[in-house]
C-alpha cells in the first residue's frame, strides 16, 4: 500500500500582487495543541460566530485530540515568489504557515455524547434497531470543517475532506450540519456532492435551539 505522502501542494494562487502556494498537511495531536487559536480563529470566522466562541471552544477540541482515530488536517499557506518554477518548501515552514482551513474527526463511540444524541434521534424516527447498531458500530464522526471566508470556494474544503478521509478502516462516516432552507449553502453542495444521505433530518440536540440534519454515507469515499 502506498504510504499518504505527509503534505500535497494543491494550488499557487496570487495575493495582494505576492504569490502563495497552497499546501494540505496533516496535524499531529501536538501540532494542534500548538496551534490551536489559529485553527479556532478560522472556526470562528468560518462559522461567523462571535469573538470569544474560540474560548468555549478550546477544551474540547484539545480533549477530542485524546479520542480513538482522531486525524485533523490543515489547509496553509506559505509564500513563493517562482510560481513557473515553484521552490521546495520545507517542513519547518509547513509547521508554522498561516492556517486558513481546518478539519478533524475520530472514531465514534457509546460513551460519546454525539453518539449518544444521534442514538435517541434513531430511536425517535423509528429506525430499525439492527441499523442503528450497524451504523454506530463502525463510524469516523467527521466533527469540524472549516474554511476561512476569504479562501471558500476554490475547492480547498472539498481537498481536505478528501485528505480527512482517506484511508479510514471505518464502515462510515457520519457528520451533523445546521439546516439550511433548500439545502443552499457550500457545506450542504460539498457534502451532497460526496454523496452524504440523509440520516435524520430536523434533529435537535439537547441544549441547542437550532435544527440539524446527520448526514452520512459508507466508507471508502
Ligand atoms: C463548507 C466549506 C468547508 C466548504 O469548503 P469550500 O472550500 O468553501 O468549498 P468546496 O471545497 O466545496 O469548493 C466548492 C467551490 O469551489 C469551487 N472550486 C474552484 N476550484 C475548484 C476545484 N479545483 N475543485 C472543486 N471545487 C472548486 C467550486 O466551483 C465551488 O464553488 P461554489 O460553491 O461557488 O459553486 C466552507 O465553505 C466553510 O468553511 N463554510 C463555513 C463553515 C461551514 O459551514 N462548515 C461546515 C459546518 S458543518
Amino acid at each position: 500500500m502506498a504510504l499518504a505522502p505527509r503534505h500535497n501542494r494543491l494550488r499557487d494562487v496570487r495575493k495582494d500582487g505576492g504569490e502563495v502556494a497552497t499546501f494540505l498537511i496533516d496535524l499531529s495531536p501536538s501540532d494542534m495543541a500548538r496551534r490551536l487559536p489559529d485553527a479556532l480563529a478560522v472556526y470562528v470566522d468560518a462559522m461567523r460566530y462571535p469573538r470569544g466562541t474560540e474560548d468555549q471552544r478550546a477544551s474540547m477540541w484539545l480533549e477530542h485530540t485524546r479520542r480513538a482515530g482522531w486525524k485533523a488536517v490543515a489547509a496553509v499557506e506559505v509564500a513563493d515568489s517562482r510560481l513557473d518554477e515553484p521552490r521546495q518548501v520545507t517542513t519547518a515552514e509547513l509547521t508554522c504557515a498561516p492556517i486558513i482551513g481546518v478539519a478533524y474527526g475520530y472514531c465514534g463511540a457509546p460513551d460519546q455524547w454525539w453518539q449518544q444524541q444521534v442514538v435517541a434521534g434513531l430511536q425517535r424516527v423509528g429506525t430499525d434497531r439492527s441499523r442503528i447498531a450497524e451504523l454506530m458500530s463502525s463510524y469516523f464522526e467527521l466533527t469540524e470543517l472549516h474554511i476561512h471566508p476569504r479562501a471558500q470556494g476554490r475547492g480547498l474544503g472539498e481537498a481536505l475532506a478528501r485528505r480527512l478521509l482517506a484511508g479510514r478502516s471505518e464502515a462510515h462516516v457520519l457528520l451533523s450540519t445546521p439546516e439550511i432552507n433548500g439545502e443552499s449553502n457550500r457545506a450542504w453542495r460539498l457534502y451532497r456532492r460526496l454523496g452524504f444521505c440523509d440520516i435524520i433530518r430536523g434533529y435537535h440536540f439537547a441544549g441547542d435551539p437550532r435544527a440539524f440534519a446527520i448526514l452520512g454515507r459508507s466508507l471508502p469515499l
